[in-house]
């Protein structure tokens, strides 16, 4: 998408099988910052420490890490090495479990001198079609925002809320959730995006916002706990968010505040989307609430905070009593039953087993 009219990627290649270039998310919004990715460890890295982060994106510089490695090391052990190292970097997102798998399965049966270019050449593949498959997300959407717009009077923009950053920065480009915001806004229908703020790591706050502004789509940021009023209240037409693993019985796990806006919107009969390219499926997984592993990351994101000071330094302030303990799971799981619809790149379905392999029979019939 654009970024004050200059078209941008998450991630893009910079020297075959060398580097990859990617947006430093930690220092979003207030500094645009590129880096390169040289080695297996910088992509490991940078996927732990959230450089990098939303499922789509997460397996995409999977992918180019498993290229870097390879660069230096095509041997059996290497890729075996590059495959553990990456996959152990965050455990809920399955988009990197399906790239790395999908690079395996293609890399271990060529000669080691021809997997390095191999390698390069599938991470090239996943980024373009994690492009087209967003971008048919909202295609399929948008159906949806255009109904609901015709019911509204003239001009009246249709309100939708957002949860997290399922935005381009969490995706190839597109993102899932705001891929139909972008286009209803280009195509001249009136959206309104409603921003969770998204605590702890505030993706809403620093990323959605950021990226919304930047391609000129109205929106307002809302503290997470403003959803349920802002619901009770006829404000919001709908709900899109995205997922980091959805069941094969539509059970949706997603970021962690996801859960709480589906019983708000369940409550008040507002229709709760959830947008996902079909490598967010886990095949292999039926019920979520049990067998999803859900990340438990440092208590040190619910005692601190990150912002930019007034004269421009980015600071880290601590918001509670020294010695105060946090918890803080870092996703949760919707029930199918709370879901309206799976938005896929093959169309719309219900959330559930049927209506999943409806739309994938053949993934469907090999899990
Ligand atoms: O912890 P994050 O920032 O990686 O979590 C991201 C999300 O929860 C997104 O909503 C999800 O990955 C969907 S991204 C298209």
């Amino acid at each position: 998408m654009k970024i004050d009219g200059t078209p941008y990627r998450s991630i893009w290649p910079v020297a075959t099988g060398e580097a990859v270039r990617i947006i430093d998310q930690t220092r979003l919004p207030h500094e645009f910052l590129t880096v390169d990715l040289v080695s297996l460890e910088d992509a490991a890295t940078a996927i732990r420490d959230m450089w990098v982060r939303g499922a789509p994106l997460i397996g995409a510089t999977a992918a180019y890490g498993m290229g870097l490695a390879l660069h230096r090391d095509a041997s059996d052990a290497a890729l075996e090495k590059a495959y553990a190292t990456l996959i152990a970097t965050r455990p809920t997102a399955v988009n990197l479990r399906w790239a790395l798998d999908a690079l395996r399965n293609r890399l271990m049966p060529l000669a080691p001198g021809e997997r390095a270019a191999a390698a390069w050449q599938q991470a090239g593949e996943i980024c373009e079609e994690d492009v087209a498959v967003n971008h048919a997300i909202g295609g399929h959407a948008l159906t949806i925002i255009r109904k609901i717009a015709a019911r509204k009077p003239a001009g009246e923009p249709v309100n939708i809320l957002t949860h997290c950053n399922a935005g381009w920065l969490a995706t190839v480009d597109w993102g899932t959730a705001t891929s139909p915001m972008y286009q209803a806004h280009d195509a001249g229908v009136p959206v309104h995006v409603f921003v969770d703020e998204t605590r702890p790591r505030n993706q809403g706050a620093g990323l959605t916002a950021w990226e919304l502004g930047r391609h000129g789509v109205p929106h307002t940021l809302v503290v997470d706990n403003a959803g349920g009023h802002l619901m009770q209240h006829g404000l919001v037409d709908m709900v899109i968010v995205g997922t980091d693993r959805t069941t094969a019985t539509g059970d949706v796990c997603n970021k962690i505040g996801t859960y709480l806006k589906a019983l708000a919107a369940h409550d008040n009969g507002v229709p709760f989307y959830v947008a996902l390219p079909s490598s967010t499926i886990d095949w292999t997984v039926s019920d979520g609430l049990r067998e999803i592993p859900i990340e438990e990351r440092s208590g040190r994101e619910v005692t601190h905070l990150q912002g930019r000071t007034e004269d421009g330094r980015i600071e880290t302030i601590l918001i509670t009593p020294e010695t105060t303990p946090a918890a803080n799971p870092a996703f949760d799981v919707t029930p199918a039953r709370l879901v309206t619809g799976l938005i896929t790149e093959r169309g719309i379905c219900a959330a559930s087993a049927d209506g999943l392999a409806g739309l994938f029979p053949e993934r469907a019939a090999a899990a």
